[in-house]
C-alpha cells in the first residue's frame, strides 16, 4: 500500500466473503467500501457515463443487474454521506478474478480511493480461493495503465480475442 492509505482494518466479511464493509480514511476522504447498495444504482449508472466507462452496444444497467445477481460476481462501491465516490465491478470464471467498471468520482480522484477499491475487489476475489485477477485496458489508455502499474499490475502479454454474440452490435 502507498502512503495515501490509512486503512482501519474493520473488514467484515460472512463466511462465504459475501458482505464487505470497510471503513478507509484517505487523505481527506472518510469513505465505507462495501456492497453496491440498490439506492445508488442510478448514481452508479451515472458515475460509468460521466467517467467514459460506458459504450453504445452495452447496457451499463443490464451489466449492472447482472453482476449483482450472479452468484459469482459483484459491484463494490465507497461510499461517504451517502454519495458514490467509486465503484468496481469484480467477478470471477471460477480460475481468474476479473475487474470492470472501476471508477473514482473525477473530483475525488487521486486521493487513494482507486487503490483502495481495487484492493477490496482482490480481498473479494481472494476469499473465493482465485489466486489471480486481472482486468482489461484498451490499448493507449497511459494513464490507467500507469494507475494499475502503480497498484503492482503488469502487462500479460496476451491479445484478447472476441466475437459478438448479438447481431445488432458492432
Ligand atoms: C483510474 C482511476 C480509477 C484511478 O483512481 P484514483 O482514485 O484517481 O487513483 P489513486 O488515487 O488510488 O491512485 C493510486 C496510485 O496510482 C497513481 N495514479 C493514479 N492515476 C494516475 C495517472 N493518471 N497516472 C499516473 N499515476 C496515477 C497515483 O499517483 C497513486 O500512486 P501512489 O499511491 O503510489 O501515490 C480514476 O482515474 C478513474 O476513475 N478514471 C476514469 C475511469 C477509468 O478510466 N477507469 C479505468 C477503466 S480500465
Amino acid at each position: 500500500m502507498g502512503g495515501a492509505i490509512d486503512s482501519i482494518p474493520c473488514l467484515t466479511a460472512d463466511a462465504i466473503g459475501s458482505a464487505l464493509t470497510r471503513v478507509t480514511t484517505l487523505r481527506r476522504v472518510k469513505a465505507t467500501i462495501e456492497l453496491l447498495p440498490p439506492r445508488l444504482y442510478g448514481e452508479a449508472v451515472e458515475l460509468w457515463c460521466e467517467t467514459g466507462l460506458t459504450r453504445p452496444w452495452n447496457d451499463p444497467e443490464a451489466d449492472l443487474r447482472k453482476a449483482m445477481t450472479g452468484s459469482a460476481s459483484t459491484v463494490l462501491a465507497a461510499v461517504a454521506d451517502d454519495v458514490l465516490l467509486a465503484t468496481a465491478m469484480v467477478g470471477h470464471d471460477g480460475h481468474r478474478g476479473w475487474v470492470y467498471y472501476l471508477a473514482v468520482r473525477p473530483g475525488h480522484q487521486r486521493h487513494g480511493l482507486g487503490r483502495a477499491i481495487m484492493g477490496a475487489c482482490e480481498e473479494w476475489v481472494s476469499a473465493r480461493g482465485i489466486a489471480k485477477i486481472q482486468l482489461m485496458v484498451r490499448l493507449g489508455n497511459e494513464p490507467v495503465i500507469a494507475f494499475y502499474q502503480r497498484l503492482g499490475y503488469i502487462d500479460a502479454e496476451v491479445v484478447v480475442l472476441g466475437r459478438r454474440l448479438d447481431a445488432e452490435s458492432p
